[in-house]
């Protein structure tokens, strides 16, 4: 939601500060904002906007220190404004605060603390934490924080300066991410790995409850009870350029064009020298999984629509049956979860509030949890029991697109696995799959090697007020992958609706030169999904269909067509998502809009 950097040591803060908020922007991007000390005092210097509406106000003014806070926002209480950015103080302005998460009973603590005196300038939630610090201190920060956060409730990662403390940062974390950089004579806190790694790769991840206080030349960590604990420090292997965008116009484009190499990454190291799956990370033996009779997917957006495609997978191949349901629907409808669940939690972050919410509900009814995630150490990988990571590498682009293709392939390794196992998928099939799914980094690769057509269509059908993605079984399910594409980036209303419903309904939608982006690649659903192309067709609907190679007829129907290589048909999802990914940034690029972020959005949702 929003991103937090910190640092403590020797070099000037306020570029470490901005160059790290820049690698967080992802995280939200409403306004952004640092405090730094200099001088006996601190000085914060926030702006309503992108963070270069404060790279230019700082331009203009030298701001010396060697220990500062930084934020970039995603506005969840009090709208985006100056006032409402971070860092935010206490009322003589000796303490700042940096804050990701929700406060959950800030009304109640705001007007206690009014009632004590304090004067409040922002609608935000965070403003209580710095007035909270300031009604504790005297002298010490850390207990001044540890007092204050035994009054708060929710979720937060916290970062405090003050300047009675000028040798001292103070960070604290529950429910939201925050991880803690080593440098030599410095130090530094940061929401996420990228903000760091221009100057260490050497990381501790802090547990929920956990506090660090970093000085130029130490770190401590204090548990929940106050106690010290020793981590161990995690070394980050990822190239830095992995969070570049490497010479593309924007990260989006360059993580689609990641596809064939993450579809790669994620397959490899499951597959053992005999060429078969073998998955070490998730521990269940033949006997526990004769237990198992369901399995629940649960997640959101994207992830949700990768799990939708898994519980095609798994039912087709190791006849489980599955729910995929969506995190924030969850837990408030009472599922049936018990000990032969098998629950598994989709997040590219790791750190999606709902999905968190609703692992720990299946594991409080018994539920056995995998987690599959992108992010290690995520929160979301630390409390399921096994966890498979999508090896995706960084995805900052705020719309997924390499995360999702790994977060399918995921899908397919666990139900092709789980098959054999169960003895419901012969090895022949289950060799034949494994052969075609390993075939599909090239066929991907195909793909991208000509999307000319894609950007002339992009080009002509830019203007659209509303968009409909058609199609049916896995077709349907890309095709609501596809529409949350064009949707979030492009601003263009989308819906996505299996094609046999169109007549139910949503066709009187359909005019004159309505676009319909109709997924048509499932043999034993290509007539029906032909019919359904006419059927928009005769109301004057402009159609794209996304057939394989030897669908040609498709074109005596379809306006255009995309096609995707030949493959079978229980895998299209893989390939048949990407010229929708291509087509709906392309639109969006051709309006104008910012692809990586856009409005209103941020990369991970870490508040309900
Ligand atoms: C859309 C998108 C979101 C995420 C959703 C879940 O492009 O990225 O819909 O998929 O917010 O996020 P994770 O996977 O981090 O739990």
């Amino acid at each position: 939601m929003c991103g937090i950097v910190g640092y403590i040591g020797k070099q000037e803060v306020v570029p470490i500060l901005l160059e790290g908020l820049s690698k967080l922007e992802y995280r939200g991007y409403d306004s952004a904002g640092v405090a730094i000390y200099n001088n006996n005092k601190v000085t914060v210097r926030k702006n309503k906007g992108r963070l270069s509406v404060l790279e230019k106000a700082l331009s203009t003014e030298k701001i010396n220190g060697t220990l500062g806070i930084g934020h970039t926002r995603w506005a969840t209480h009090g709208e985006p404004s100056d006032v409402n950015a971070h860092p935010h103080e206490n009322t003589s302005g000796d303490i700042a605060v940096v804050h990701n998460g929700i406060i959950e009973n800030y009304m109640k603590l705001k007007d206690w603390l009014i009632e004590e005196g304090k004067e409040f300038k922002s609608d935000t939630d965070t403003e209580v934490i710095a007035h909270l610090i300031d009604y504790y201190f005297d002298g010490d920060l850390v207990l001044a924080v540890q007092k204050s956060i035994e009054k708060l409730e929710g979720a937060y990662a916290i970062g405090v300066i003050s300047k009675s403390n000028p040798d001292q940062l103070v960070a604290v974390r529950k429910d939201s991410p925050l991880i803690v950089g080593v440098g030599e004579g410095e130090n530094f806190i940061a929401s996420d790995i990228p903000a760091l790694l221009k100057h260490t790769r050497d990381v501790y991840f802090l547990d929920d409850g956990d506090m660090v206080i970093l000085t130029q030349e130490n770190i401590r960590i204090l548990n929940e009870f106050g106690k010290e604990v020793k981590k161990e420090i995690f070394n980050v292997t990822w190239d830095v350029k992995a969070a570049e965008k490497g010479g593309y116009q924007h990260f989006m484009l360059k993580e689609i064009h990641e596809q064939p190499n993450a579809i790669k990454e994620t397959l490899s190291p499951r597959i053992d020298a005999d060429g078969n799956i073998d998955l070490a990370e998730i521990n269940i033996t033949k006997e526990e999984l004769s237990e198992i009779n369901k399995i629940v997917i649960v997640a959101c957006g994207t992830a949700y629509h990768a799990g939708l495609v898994g519980k095609y997978a798994i039912e087709k191949f190791a006849k489980i049956p599955v729910e995929t349901d969506v995190a924030s629907e969850f837990r408030y409808r009472d599922p049936f979860i018990d000990k032969n669940t098998l629950f598994i939690a989709v997040s590219q972050s790791g750190e999606t509030a709902d999905t968190l919410a609703a692992l720990r509900e299946a594991r409080r009814r018994g539920a056995k949890i995998i987690a599959v995630t992108n992010v290690v150490g995520s929160r979301i990988s630390r409390e399921a029991e096994d966890v498979f990571y999508t090896w995706a590498g960084p995805e900052i682009a705020v719309a997924s697109t390499k995360a999702y293709i790994t977060q399918l392939v995921s899908m397919y390794l666990i139900a092709l696995d789980l098959g054999l196992k169960k003895g419901t998928l012969t090895k022949e099939k289950y060799d034949e799959v494994l052969k075609e799914l390993r075939s599909l980094p090239e066929k991907a690769e195909q793909i991208l090697g000509d999307i000319s057509l894609i950007q002339e269509l992009a080009d002509k059908q830019f203007n659209n007020q509303s968009v409909f993605y058609i199609g049916r079984g896995i077709d349907d399910y890309v095709g609501r992958e596809g529409s949350l594409k064009l949707k979030e980036i492009s601003y263009i209303h989308s819906e996505a609706i299996a094609a046999g419903e169109l007549k139910h309904g949503t066709i009187a939608l359909i005019e004159e030169g309505t676009l319909v982006i109709a997924v048509a690649t499932q043999e034993h659903l290509y007539e029906k999904m032909l019919s359904n192309i006419k059927e928009v067709k005769a109301r004057g609907a402009y159609v794209i269909a996304i057939a394989k190679e030897n669908q040609v007829e498709i074109e005596k129907t379809a306006d255009k067509v995309l096609y995707i290589p030949e493959t079978m048909d229980e895998l299209t999802p893989i390939l048949s998502v990407i010229p929708l990914q291509l087509l709906a940034y392309y639109i969006a690029v051709a309006r104008g809009c910012d692809v990586d972020k856009p409005k209103n959005l941020a990369k991970s949702v870490t508040v309900e």
